[in-house]
């Protein structure tokens, strides 16, 4: 029997859509889009929440452009600090648990080691302070709550870092990444495992939730052609050159010609928001509990390759 009913907000985007598929074997989901419920409106989103009455609400709808949020504050601390206590305020109303999710990027990335729950947060952006002020007006209203902090996050849907390499690769011959910001990517899907094994508990508070190991971008992005079947020719003086095998490309293995994948640092590359250099986290929290679940980054990714190639294609 389906007796836990669950409220996924945000779920068109790439954790939202993904947490509706997951939960479905298990419960009753019900996915709800902005156009549905825009977290932003309270009374609105209260009168949805208690239409609906929930047992558990999920919350990874937020505004997630960091450079966007760079040039528009006032949406960045509307929808990802004062929607997120309006989630809060609504789940408590109906008594909901809630799951909400957060990001590496509360960290200023000067630490050499992984960041734990216990180190202190320190914004170097717009949107790292937007979720961190959303983290904490969260746990103010609704102490059921269980805050993930993800990172680097892709899937097959939407824009993400992967989906961008492999355009990148049909339209240019030489892909410029920055080699100078570690972090660690995190296939969705995972996420979505890991909430479904949190909710069956009460174990609520803050954890840190990421794939195991760690990459610069550039080095996401050599793993990431190398699963999609290039020839990695690595130079250790220089740039990496990246063969097409026609064996194993899609659609059309003839349009694509050899691709030069040249490591540049952040100063190179310019972007209105600073990332931190440093964003890897442990799952500090769920490793002492015995409840971590997550895969090593680049298991999931070469599952998820062939998919993401799917859908780019398809
Ligand atoms: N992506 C990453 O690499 C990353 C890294 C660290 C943390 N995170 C966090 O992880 C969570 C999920 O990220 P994601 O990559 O799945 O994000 P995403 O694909 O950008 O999806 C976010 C969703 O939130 C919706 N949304 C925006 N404003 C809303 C509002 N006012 N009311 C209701 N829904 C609203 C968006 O709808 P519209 O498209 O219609 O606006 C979109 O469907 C977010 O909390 C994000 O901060 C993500």
């Amino acid at each position: 029997m389906r007796d836990v009913r669950v409220l996924v907000l945000g779920a068109a985007g790439q954790l939202g859509a993904e947490l509706c598929a997951v939960l479905a074997d298990k419960h009753e989901v019900i996915g709800a889009t902005r156009l549905e419920a825009d977290i932003t409106q309270l009374a609105q989103l209260k009168e949805f929440v208690e239409r609906i009455r929930p047992d558990v609400i999920i919350n990874p709808a937020a505004y997630t452009d960091v450079d966007g949020c760079e040039k528009d504050r006032e949406k960045a601390f509307l929808v990802n600090a004062i929607g997120a206590r309006n989630v809060a305020i609504a789940a408590r109303e109906v008594g909901a648990m809630l799951v909400h999710i957060s990001t590496d990027y509360v960290f200023d990335g000067e630490k050499r080691e992984p960041y734990v729950e216990y180190d202190p947060p320190r914004p170097i952006n717009v949107y790292g302070w937007s979720k961190l002020l959303g983290e904490r007006l969260v746990m103010e209203q609704n102490p059921r709550t269980f805050i993930l902090r993800v990172a680097w996050l892709y899937s097959a849907r939407r824009k993400n870092f992967v989906k961008t390499m492999l355009r990148l690769a049909g339209e240019r011959e030489e892909i410029r990444v920055v080699h100078d910001q570690r972090g660690t990517p995190t296939y969705v899907g995972d996420v979505a495992r890991q909430i479904e094994r949190l909710i069956e508990t009460e174990a609520y508070g803050l954890y840190h939730c990421t794939s195991q190991g760690s990459c610069t971008r550039f080095e996401f992005a050599v793993e990431i052609f190398r699963c999609a079947g290039y020839e990695v020719e690595i130079d250790p003086n220089g740039p990496v050159r990246l063969i097409p095998n026609p064996k194993s490309l899609t659609p059309n293995p003839q349009d694509l010609r050899p691709i030069t994948l040249r490591p540049v640092t952040s100063a190179e590359f310019p972007t209105p928001a600073r990332r931190p250099a440093n964003s890897v986290l442990e799952n500090f929290m769920l490793k002492v509990q015995g409840m971590d679940i997550m895969p090593h980054w680049k298991e999931s990714l070469k599952a998820q390759i062939p998919k993401i190639k799917e859908a780019i294609s398809g």
